[in-house]
């Protein structure tokens, strides 16, 4: 009988969002009269429109395919030229970013998985906490943590604890690690990180020779010109980090699929011997022998974004959801809740009221006024206590929730 990956069954729960979904439905059965009144602000998946920019490109991307001149099989599998060179000059021709350390994907749920691939074991591991459940969930998958315990923390990796009292971005570790795991502007606490605070890290990496998975997914959210972008903009991160993007949240991609990777050739790993490695050169092994490459029409469409059309089209988005975030974030402050987050990212972090814990607050919402919310245990234990409402919504939506949380909790 085929062996199966035991790793695998020290996983906690089912993912967070499908569990949610599971959860939802359940509800949707139990109450099909209030069904219709549902509104969900759980995952964060975009409601809006795509941006007629890209559907444009999308479509006559494939009225090329449909043409034996403009016919395209395979492409190249770290992306095509076309996009590479589009990702430089909109993102990083002033930070020393060059095309060929580009890696286009079909998005950052599975670039951030995927890197474990070239990564070894024994690896020391530091992730926040809240977190985005894939860091965590993959590492345990490959083998990388003991058991969890019943707070769902693995054994095995250094929780770096963010709350109120360190704005959401994790204190340095007093000890040194291989790999940390940042999320800026973040998801879940919705949290922007500042020069000071990222330059901190990058030093630390450089000190411990660390590499940091950046994840920058929600970079297009942030309004604050002084919040960092990239990682690149930190002197010494071109040593000791990774970046990855994604056009889901800022280009309506969720359904779309793409990403990328940022891999400089100056960033290293050491085999255990001590023989310095290209992590870049690993990555595109990698991705030329697990991958055929995002599809030619996705990666035009994506493309097409950074047209002056399409950056409009993607900045309206952006403002729509902004909007929606200050508008939450207002009305839970109205009922004297603490809230944090949704000023440069999507989704607004909010502590639940007293004696209400993350997923009895997930009860209360659906039960009460029939809003999903995504409980705060669900990113790791110290999300405990809170809980993340998703500003990916219509107006209407957003509006509607303001005045339900408003009657509800006031
Ligand atoms: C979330 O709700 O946290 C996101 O939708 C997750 C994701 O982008 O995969």
């Amino acid at each position: 009988m085929a062996r199966i990956n035991e790793n695998f069954l020290k996983l906690k729960a089912g993912y967070l969002f499908p569990e949610i979904a599971r959860r939802v439905k359940a509800f949707v059965e139990a109450n099909p009269d209030k069904a219709g009144q549902l509104i969900r602000c759980g995952i964060g998946d975009v409601t809006e429109p795509l941006p007629e920019a890209a559907r444009n490109a999308m479509k006559a991307a494939v009225d090329e395919l449909g043409s034996r001149d403009s016919f395209r099989g395979y492409g190249p599998e770290q992306g095509y030229d076309f996009l590479r060179d589009s990702i430089v000059a909109n993102n990083y021709a002033h930070l020393g970013i060059e095309a060929d350390e580009i890696f286009v994907s079909d998005g950052s749920k599975c670039d951030s998985g995927n890197i474990l691939d070239i990564l070894g074991s024994g690896n020391k591991i530091a992730i926040t906490d809240p977190v985005y459940p894939v860091y965590v969930d993959t590492n345990v998958m490959i083998g990388n943590t003991g058991e969890g315990d019943e707070d769902g923390r693995y054994e095995g990796l250094v929780y770096l604890p963010c709350n109120a009292d360190n704005d959401f971005v994790p204190a340095i570790p007093d000890e040194p690690v291989d790999l940390i795991y940042l999320c800026y502007p973040n998801n879940p606490t919705g949290a922007a990180a500042t020069r000071e605070q990222l330059a901190a890290w990058v030093a630390y990496a450089k000190k411990h020779e660390a590499l940091i998975l950046f994840d920058a997914a929600y970079e297009a959210f942030i309004q604050d010109p002084e919040v960092p972008r990239s990682i690149y903009e930190i002197e010494g991160a071109h040593e000791c980090a990774l970046e990855f993007r994604s056009f889901s949240k800022n280009g309506g991609f969720t359904g779309v699929r793409c990403g990328w990777v940022v891999a400089p050739k100056t960033v290293f790993g050491t085999t255990e011997s001590g023989e310095k490695i290209a992590i870049r050169d690993l990555w595109s092994r990698r991705t030329s022998t697990k991958f055929n490459g995002a599809s030619y029409p996705v990666q035009r469409g994506a493309e097409a974004l950074y047209s002056e059309e399409g950056k409009g089209q993607v900045k309206e988005l952006i403002t729509h959801y902004m909007e929606n975030a200050r508008l939450l974030r207002e009305a839970c402050e109205k009922v004297g809740l603490a809230v944090y987050g949704g000023e440069n990212a999507p989704y607004v972090w909010v502590a639940c009221p007293e004696g209400t814990d993350s997923w009895g607050m997930f009860d209360r919402m659906i039960n009460e006024v029939q809003v999903v919310i995504t409980p705060g245990s669900g990113f790791g234990a110290a999300g405990e206590g809170y809980f993340r409402i998703s500003a990916f919504n219509s107006r209407e939506n957003a509006l509607e929730v303001c005045k339900r949380i408003q009657a509800n909790l006031g």
